[in-house]
């Protein structure tokens, strides 16, 4: 807030479009409006799902609401985390005769993300390669549905679906306005039975969509109808309340798994934290990380944090007052602080909550092997489409600075 109370002058006249999920439900509980699928999105779903969810019991909770509203359901229970190529294809042999008017996917990203790709190619022709890269996906999918379990990826909310394919060196996204879930059901009571390492990556991840919205590049050159549209009002304000609710519960939600605060905080700092990302877009971290995961086989969410400090650095001229109000937003101490001083210490400070869910600090730490450095470089080089967010111009070698830096 300025003096007079007035919210500050936007840094640009450009115009910009925002869009998110048609409907998103929040709350402790507020699984149970399942119960309206049959009558508003289709009468015929599909859950995708994983073992995990069906132990927890969450995915039974959401077989019978959906049959409590009149639906006909039919379980895919063979999810797996950072979601392939071959498991989607079973899940659409397994579904094709049943015909589904609607898709949920219910879990971590892994599976929200399966359901997206099922829900391409239910309509579509495959293979899933067609529908690679930005706006590739022809028309309107199978009504979807996102059930977040962790707290953590947005996918609920987001035009994203990533997929591993073994043809490739590294994962592969599918971005389309298209694929955005009808409804985003976020209750946080699914997230209590989260595994702590688990809530550790995903909570990074969110921290990381929040902090690469918050620094996005303000693009002059796209049209309002882009997917990706850098830094605007509304994605920082949700970047903010992310990174404000993070340095808050996270380690909490880590260390209790059964503290009801924690947990709220979380889920809506990942659901904030994925509307801003899927209108500001994701940058460097995320670029870096495609290669990093393939090569070291660790989660999204880890290799994002370990990647973020030096991330953070390589940009911190060109986003002081953003670096700041992180540093400020884990460390109230600065609070007296300069702009200058305090967004010195904002990459230190990201590598500290990392230390606080048991991240550890370095490549080397999760696998990686100095000598592939340069090829993880050339690899995140190429994608353009997160690296054109970037608030600074990466080219190879400045990546290879970057990773021997996170090294
Ligand atoms: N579509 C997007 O917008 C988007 C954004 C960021 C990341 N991603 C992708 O999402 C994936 C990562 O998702 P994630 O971090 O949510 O993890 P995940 O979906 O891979 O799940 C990790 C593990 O945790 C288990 N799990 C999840 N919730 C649980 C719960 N409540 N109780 C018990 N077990 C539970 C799962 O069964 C799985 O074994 C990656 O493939 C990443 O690339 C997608
Ligand atoms: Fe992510």
């Amino acid at each position: 807030m300025t003096q007079s109370g007035s919210v500050p002058r936007s840094a640009s006249n450009r115009h910009w479009g925002f869009s998110t999920a048609g409907r998103v439900f929040f709350g402790w509980g507020v699984l149970d409006e399942l119960r309206n699928v049959g009558q508003e999105l289709g009468k015929r779903a599909l859950i995708c799902t994983d073992r995990n969810i069906i132990k927890s019991g969450i995915a039974e909770r959401v077989e019978f609401l959906l049959k409590e509203g009149g639906a006909e359901v039919l379980v895919f229970p063979e999810g797996r985390p950072e979601i392939d190529i071959k498991t989607i294809s079973d899940a659409v042999e397994a579904a094709r005769q049943f015909k589904p008017d609607v898709i949920v996917g219910v879990g971590g990203g892994s599976n929200m993300d399966l359901g997206k790709c099922a829900a391409i190619l239910l309509r579509y022709p495959g293979p899933l390669q067609t529908y690679y890269g930005e706006n590739a996906v022809p028309g309107p999918v199978v009504n979807l549905i996102g059930i977040p379990t962790t707290s953590g990826t947005g996918s609920e909310v987001s035009p994203v679906a990533v997929v591993a394919d073994p043809d490739r060196f590294m994962k592969v996204g599918i971005a389309s306005r298209l694929i955005t879930p009808k409804w985003a059901l976020v209750d946080p009571s699914l997230t209590v039975s989260c595994p702590p390492h688990v809530t550790a990556h995903s909570g990074m991840d969110a921290l990381s969509h929040a902090i690469e919205s918050f620094c996005a590049r303000i693009p002059t050159d796209r049209s309002p109808r882009a997917i990706f549209v850098g830094k605007n009002p509304i994605s920082d304000s949700l970047a903010k309340q992310a990174i404000q609710l993070i340095a808050r519960s996270l380690a909490k939600a880590v260390s209790e798994p059964g503290n009801k605060e924690a947990r709220e905080d979380m889920a809506l700092a990942s659901l904030s934290a994925g509307m801003a990302f899927s209108n500001a877009g994701t940058a460097a971290v995320h670029a870096l990380q495609y290669p990093v995961g393939e090569a070291t086989h660790t989660s999204h969410g880890l290799g994002n944090a370990v990647l973020m400090p030096a991330v953070l650095q390589a940009i911190l001229k060109s986003r002081i007052p953003e670096l700041a109000f992180i540093a400020r937003a884990l460390d109230s101490s600065l609070n007296q602080a300069g702009d200058d001083e305090a967004a010195r210490q904002a990459p230190e400070l990201v590598a500290r909550l990392g230390d606080s869910v048991q991240i550890p600090r370095g490549l080397h730490a999760i696998g990686m092997k100095r000598e592939q450095l340069n090829e993880m470089a050339e690899l995140a080089s190429g994608i353009k489409r997160l690296l054109d967010n970037s608030p600074v111009e990466f080219d190879q070698a400045a990546l290879l600075n970057i990773l021997e830096e996170a090294y």
